[in-house]
């Protein structure tokens, strides 16, 4: 996949992957009380309407991790204009070999980029970072069917073929060193109004643009929206809330 193409057709969107205003407010609030003073992590922010919702609600620093540069210039951006910018610092760096003392993280929060390290694996990278008591929301695109349709589970065996089910996932987190407090899935009509809709809408208005690789990254977001239309109900992301055990 072309990657120029691919963030032609991303650029400033809401989000860069599926969740809510409300899922995150909701999975934040089945977290027990953080200590005063907090420090937390947004990993895989991009362009961090999660990272502002958790800064304005915590009011405690937050630092956003990402690889992409520009989807940390939109947040800063954001921040500014949201009056967060003293609570939200950005770092352009790899989550999965962070350079930040252990022991000293209250909150880690990841939506939708944990996919990236493996569920698994990323759990157990994160957790040396965190105090004595340390939380993980992380959220993870899951099989909600044992018996997914023949296309569907194709589709998925090929673009993430490390996918698990709820129970599968909570047995990993209890691998990597985690108590499991709750896992919801994010509805699915709650994939649209912040990413598939505008994604979708992004797509039109390119549909005619020459850029090299942008009908084929386009094509692969149609493919990808359309399966979710049909299949709403067969996969879908799940809100992981874990303590450090
Ligand atoms: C699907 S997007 C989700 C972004 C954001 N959390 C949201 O929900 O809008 C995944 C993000 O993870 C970032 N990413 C992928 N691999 C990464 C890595 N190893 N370290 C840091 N960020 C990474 C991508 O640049 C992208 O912004």
């Amino acid at each position: 996949m072309n990657l120029d193409a691919l963030f032609r057709l991303h650029r400033d969107l809401p989000r860069q992957g599926p969740g809510s205003d409300r899922a995150t407010l909701e999975a934040l609030g089945a977290l027990p009380p953080l200590p005063p003073s907090p420090f937390g992590l947004d990993l895989g922010c991009g362009p961090g309407k999660q990272t502002l919702l958790l800064a304005r609600r915590l009011g405690c620093p937050i630092l956003a991790v990402d690889l992409h540069r520009p989807f940390l210039d939109e947040l800063e951006s954001r921040a500014r204009d949201a009056g967060l910018s003293h609570l939200v610092q950005t770092r352009c760096a790899d989550m999965g070999r962070l350079d930040i003392a252990p022991g000293s993280v209250d909150l880690i929060w990841s939506e939708g980029a944990i996919y990236n390290l493996g569920f698994e694996q990323g759990l157990r990278l994160w957790r040396p970072l965190l105090r004595e008591n340390g939380l993980v929301m992380a959220s993870e695109l899951t099989w909600l069917t044992p018996t997914p349709p023949d296309e569907v589970e194709t589709f998925w065996q090929q673009a993430y073929p490390g996918m698990g089910d709820i129970a599968g996932n909570c047995e990993a987190a209890e691998r990597a060193g985690y108590r499991v407090l709750d896992a919801r899935p994010l509805p699915s009509a709650e994939w649209w109004p912040d990413y598939y809709a505008p994604l979708e809408e992004r797509c039109r208005m390119l549909a005619e643009d020459p850029m090299p690789g942008l009908a084929d990254a386009i094509a692969a977001a149609r493919a990808e929206i359309d399966l979710l239309r049909r299949f709403p109900d067969a996969y879908g992301y799940v809100y992981y809330s874990l303590k450090a055990a």
